[in-house]
C-alpha cells in the first residue's frame, strides 16, 4: 500500500537535466501536483509519518517556495498551525535572517521574530533535499528563536550530495531517495 504510492509519486516526477544550470539534474514535481491521486498519496504518507513519530506538534513551518505546497496542507490534517519560512524581504515586522548556499546558488531565508515562542515544537517541510544548505539554514533560524525542531521532512532527497551530513544533528525524513 505504501509501497505503491511512492511508486506512484515517484512515477510523477520528471527530470530536467542542466536545469537552472549545466550540471543540475532538476527534479520536477509539477506531473505530481496535477495529479490528485498523486499528490494525495505523498500527503498520506506524510501524515502517517508524522503521526506514527511526534506528538504535541506545535506548528508546521513551510520553506518558500516548494515548502508551501505541502506544509499547510499537513498543518490542517494535523490541527496545528503553519509558519513561513521566506526569501529574504518579504515579511513584514522584526525578522531574524540567515543566508546560506543551494545545489544552484545562494539565498537568504528569513522569519518573524514572534513566529514561536521558546521551546515551542516545530516540524520543517520542504519538497527536495539537495545538499541540505536550505534546509539547515531553516534549522539553524529557527534555533535563533529557540525553537524545538522535531523533525524535517521531504518528499525528495538526492542522497548522493549527501544533504543528511549537512543537517546534523538535526534529523530527516524523506519520502523518496535518489542516488
Ligand atoms: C529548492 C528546493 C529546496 C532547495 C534544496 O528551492 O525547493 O528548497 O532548493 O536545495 P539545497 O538542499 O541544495 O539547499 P529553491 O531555492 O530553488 O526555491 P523555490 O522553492 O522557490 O523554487
Ligand atoms: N533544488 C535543489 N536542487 C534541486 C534539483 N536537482 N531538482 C529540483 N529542485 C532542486
Amino acid at each position: 500500500e505504501d509501497e505503491q504510492k511512492r511508486r506512484l509519486i515517484r512515477e510523477r516526477i520528471r527530470d530536467f537535466p542542466d536545469f537552472p544550470s549545466p550540471g543540475v539534474l532538476f527534479r520536477d514535481i509539477s506531473p505530481m501536483l496535477k495529479d490528485p491521486v498523486a499528490f494525495k498519496a505523498a500527503i498520506d504518507l506524510l501524515e502517517s509519518y508524522i503521526k506514527a513519530s511526534h506528538k504535541n506538534i506545535d506548528y508546521i513551518a513551510g520553506l518558500d517556495s516548494r515548502g508551501f505546497l505541502f506544509g499547510p496542507v499537513l498543518a490542517q490534517r494535523l490541527g496545528v498551525g503553519f509558519l513561513l519560512i521566506r526569501k529574504k524581504g518579504k515579511l513584514p515586522g522584526a525578522t531574524e535572517s540567515i543566508s546560506y548556499a543551494l545545489e544552484y546558488g545562494k539565498a537568504e531565508l528569513e522569519v518573524q521574530k514572534d513566529a514561536v515562542k521558546p521551546g515551542q515544537k516545530v516540524i520543517i517541510v520542504d519538497d527536495l533535499l539537495a545538499t541540505g544548505g536550505t534546509m539547515r539554514a531553516a534549522c539553524e533560524l529557527m534555533t535563533k528563536l529557540q525553537a524545538d525542531i522535531l523533525d524535517c521532512l521531504v518528499l525528495i532527497e538526492l542522497s548522493f550530495l549527501k544533504g543528511v551530513e549537512a543537517l546534523k544533528p538535526f534529523p530527516l525524513y524523506s519520502l523518496l531517495q535518489y542516488h
